[in-house]
């Protein structure tokens, strides 16, 4: 399960002012407002066990920076943030026993085979030769990744390179399982296959976030849906709660009406 509640986050603004210190070190301006992009402003939500939570938002909207900070990989400004039961600024080790992330841009090493990718992660989790070997064999298995287990990752397909990813977030089998945008590049069927294995996951009890900007995948999957627009939460419900407080009959139509009180992007 996770708590989030009122996290913010700002980065400085690449290319911001600085001024140089008679020592020789660019600094950056005390008057440092302006200079910061604000990704992530007073972001809460609750996520379940045994259900589908859908991070729905448009390009720069804070989803990825949201997920990071859940992931231990980013520290919040402020806000706080629990992955069962425990603080992401403070418990880092067991949010990170606790939860599988897969990144949007899957980071996986080219040098390495698919099965050295996920085994040398799971064995930086803790499982032992042995059981990070029968934990990597069930996976491959799962994911239908046999025919490329073996191969050295460079020049993967996207759809290969995705498998790898989520492969190497279930590997010591969290309870919280975090996808960033799980389904960009893939094909119709590898879509399906990764749907059925999230719903499957879901069902056997594990709390699944998944961030997406596409409302047909958010509508068809998600039992809650926390619509980010501006960094800012501007709605969360179930999909049937959030078109009855907009009156809207779909998805795409009351994120619009759900976010139009939110600052623009450009005025940010
Ligand atoms: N390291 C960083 N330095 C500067 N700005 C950043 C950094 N990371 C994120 N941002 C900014 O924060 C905002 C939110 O970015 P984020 O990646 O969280 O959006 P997103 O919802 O994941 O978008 P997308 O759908 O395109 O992946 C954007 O304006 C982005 O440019
Ligand atoms: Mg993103």
């Amino acid at each position: 399960m996770i708590v989030v509640e009122d996290l913010h986050k700002s980065f400085k603004r690449p290319g911001g002012r600085t001024f140089r210190l008679p020592f020789g070190k660019n600094r950056r301006s005390a008057t440092a407002e302006a200079d910061r992009v604000v990704a992530v402003n007073s972001v809460s939500f609750t996520a379940d066990d045994g259900r589908i939570t859908g991070l729905l938002g448009p390009n720069g909207a804070g989803k990825s920076t949201t997920l990071r900070m859940l992931a231990t990989l980013i520290r919040p400004d402020r806000g706080s943030a629990r992955v069962d039961g425990h603080e992401v600024t403070r418990d880092v080790l067991a949010v990170r026993q606790h939860l599988g992330f897969m990144p949007h841009n899957a980071g996986i090493y080219p040098r390495l085979s698919a099965r050295e990718n996920i085994s040398y992660y799971a064995r930086l989790c803790g499982l032992d030769r042995q059981h990070a070997a029968q934990r990597v064999g069930q996976l491959i298995e799962q994911l239908d990744m046999g025919g490329f287990a073996d191969r050295r990752a460079t020049g993967f397909s996207q759809g290969q390179k995705t498998k790898v990813a989520l492969a190497r977030a279930l590997a010591h089998r969290p309870q919280t399982i975090m996808l960033d945008e799980p389904t960009n590049g893939l094909d119709v069927m590898a879509t399906r296959g990764l749907r059925e294995i999230i719903r499957q996951l879901a069902a056997d009890g594990h709390c699944i976030v998944f961030s997406s900007h596409i409302m047909q995948e958010v509508a068809a999957l998600c039992d809650h849906i926390a619509i980010i627009s501006n960094g800012s939460i501007a709605m969360q419900d179930s999909l049937a709660g959030i078109l009855q407080r907009t009156g809207e009959n779909d998805l795409e139509d009351a994120f619009v009406k759900a976010t139009r009180n939110l600052t623009t992007e450009t005025q940010r």
